[in-house]
């Protein structure tokens, strides 16, 4: 039997969050988290919303799309999004946003010049743009923060994003933390990603905590989806009615 109660949130903080390290440590955990993203197909559920909207002729015609990416990391998810909407002809203005200086310059580097990108450096309850973004994502974020800032955040993303925010993260359940607890092992991934990644699926969620954070933040049930996506990613999806 698991000693882990995984009926509620864990509170156990991540080396990520709190581990004082220089930019090599720092660099090398975004790195093997971008690994495990590619692995476990962390990026289709954000293009999947991006398609719908595309098909629903919700994108904006005539300027670039704009869209902000919190806790952006190493900004793998950015360079996927600058290569849909390349592939599609689409314009983008793209903005990562994290809290720790190291990601910005690990992005950075990563990231061709042609990407339309720009990489910024704050915590995201400070971010106030001049113009409302059309779209607020996020991804393997929202664990990081308890139950109360999650709900002021729904209300910033709510306030912020013109046409609608994606929220992709985490599934909490025992077989996941389990088999990611014993594969990060065999792939010798980086201690960071080895220590938190069996902690972010304890931090996550299951649907009825997003549907009581949703209610909490008074986000419309019209234009709202809590969907599961293989494997073990539990993703909330806004659109703004017209
Ligand atoms: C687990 S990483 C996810 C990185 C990337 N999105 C991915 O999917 O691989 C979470 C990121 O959120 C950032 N973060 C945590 N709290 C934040 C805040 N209040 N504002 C902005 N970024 C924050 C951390 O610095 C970290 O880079």
């Amino acid at each position: 039997m698991s000693a882990i109660d995984f009926s509620r949130r864990a509170t156990t903080p991540e080396l990520m969050d709190t581990e004082d390290c220089d930019f090599a440590t720092f660099r090398g955990c975004l790195v093997d988290l971008a690994r495990v993203n590619r692995l476990t197909l962390a990026y289709r559920s954000t293009i999947a919303y991006l398609d719908r909207l595309e098909r629903s002729a919700r994108l904006p015609k005539g300027r670039a799309l704009e869209i902000i990416d919190v806790g952006s990391g190493y900004g793998d998810m950015l360079r996927r999004v600058a290569a849909w909407a390349a592939r599609r002809n689409i314009q983008v203005q793209l903005t990562g946003i994290d809290l720790n200086p190291w990601s910005a310059e690990a992005a950075r580097e990563a990231t061709p010049v042609e990407v339309p990108v720009v990489w910024r450096t704050m915590d995201v309850f400070d971010f106030r743009p001049d113009t409302r973004p059309d779209l607020v994502i996020s991804s393997l974020f929202t664990h990081h923060l308890d139950d109360a800032a999650l709900v002021r955040f729904l209300v910033w993303m709510e306030e912020t994003a013109s046409i609608g925010w994606f929220v992709n993260d985490l599934h909490r359940h025992e077989l996941p933390y389990r088999v990611f607890a014993t594969a990060s092992r065999a792939m010798r991934a980086h201690r960071f990603v080895q220590n938190d990644g069996p902690i972010s699926i304890t931090r996550s969620f299951v649907a009825e905590d997003w549907r009581a954070l949703l209610t909490a933040a008074r986000i419309p049930a019209k234009g709202t989806r809590v969907d599961w996506w293989m494997p073990f990613r539990l993703c909330v999806s806004r659109v703004r009615e017209l």
